[in-house]
């Protein structure tokens, strides 16, 4: 072996002894990837002793080229090690800055339920008591459930009354943001045979500009009653217990009439002023009483979508604003508020 090789022998362990101290104390993968250049790149000594191979006789070129080869295994091993390490720091110091602790609370503030899901679990609490069972649906509906088991065939003129979200798939208009919760109906009704006593509530979507008294999210709560014989007394007097059991033993309900295509005939409950007990006030707009939704009995074009027998099943109906109610009965003046999520806002309630 010449002088030269037995100098480029030398270098290569002390290439090796370097990168076992080096590697390891490298502190970032930046500076990793650097370190690999200088020692494996296409100007480092591993690379310049595989040229130098060419000039050797057999013996001395497969005893340095062995030598280039275990020092090339040891340091790309020192390296890949390292690698891992790096890896696994750089994630762990993710997760921690990304952790979120939910259990933190900062002194004297503890958490609560969102204004409208404690008046969602008020309203439930309260139907439960009369004796309804409580369902859901999903939000993105079909057209189908969303309008037309609800008699409300293709281009119906009521159709206008919901603005709607359509979602982009299937054929174009099939696919929809439920506009209200009256389809859930469709599928209790589907689901099982009368008698039913059911509320449905659950959050719905409009194409609507959010102002003072308008989301294009909000929450409704429906309800349904089919059974033999039910009638429009036995609506009132349902809706009339509730306001009482909700509102308050003063409050009185009043039903006008309306027009939905689900229902016939149909109605609007409105429940005397909270405020101003009837007599006219702000929040009433003078006329001492509060709309809070819509009812009537159920239509037998809707019977009929759902297989049921018109001439035999009879029931109500209805479907009621669960963020205006909230307002309403907490005096908040503008219901974007209960989106806004401002903790200031939401916790007073
Ligand atoms: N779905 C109606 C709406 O959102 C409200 C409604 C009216 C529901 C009458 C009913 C009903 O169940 O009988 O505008």
């Amino acid at each position: 072996m010449s002088v030269s090789d037995s100098t480029l022998n030398q270098r290569i362990e002390a290439l090796v002894a370097d990168a076992t101290r080096s590697v390891p104390a490298v502190g970032d993968l930046e500076a990793l990837h650097a370190l690999e250049v200088d020692l494996t790149g296409r100007r480092s000594l591993l690379v310049e002793a595989k040229r130098e191979l060419g000039r050797l006789d057999a013996d001395e070129r497969r005893q340095l080229g062995q030598k280039v080869n275990e020092a090339r295994d040891a340091i790309e091993e020192l390296l890949a090690a390292r690698r891992l390490e790096l890896v696994a720091e750089a994630r762990s110091s993710q997760l921690e800055a990304e952790r979120l602790d939910l259990t933190e609370r900062e002194p004297g503030r503890t958490g609560r339920l969102h204004l409208v899901t404690q008046a969602r679990d008020r309203l439930e609490d309260v139907f439960v008591g009369m004796g309804f069972t409580v369902a859901e649906g999903p939000e993105v509906e079909t057209d189908f459930y969303n309008f037309e088991a609800l008699n409300l065939p293709p281009s119906h003129p009521a159709r206008g009354m919901w603005d709607t979200f359509y979602v982009d798939v299937g054929e174009p208009g099939t696919v929809l943001l439920r506009t209200h919760t009256s389809p859930v109906q469709i599928r209790v009704m589907e689901a099982t045979e009368p008698p039913i006593c059911s509320i449905m509530p659950g959050r719905v979507y409009r194409r609507d500009t959010a102002d003072a008294t308008h989301t294009p999210v909000f929450h409704q709560i429906e309800g349904l009653v089919v059974d033999e014989g039910i009638s429009f007394a036995d609506l009132a007097g349902t809706l009339d217990a509730f306001t009482r059991a909700y509102f308050g033993r003063e409050v009185r309900s009043r039903l006008r009439p309306s027009y939905f295509p689900f229902t016939e005939p149909s109605a609007e409950y409105d429940i005397s002023c909270v405020f101003c007990a009837g007599v006219g006030c702000r929040s009433c707009g003078g006329t001492g009483w509060l709309e809070l939704g819509g009812c009537g009995m159920v239509h037998p074009n809707v019977f009929a979508a759902v297989g049921y027998d018109p001439e035999r099943w009879t029931g109500f109906a209805f479907g009621f604003g669960i963020d205006r109610m909230t307002a309403q009965r907490h005096g908040v003046d503008d219901l974007r508020e209960l989106f806004t999520n401002d903790v200031r806002f939401l916790e007073q309630f």
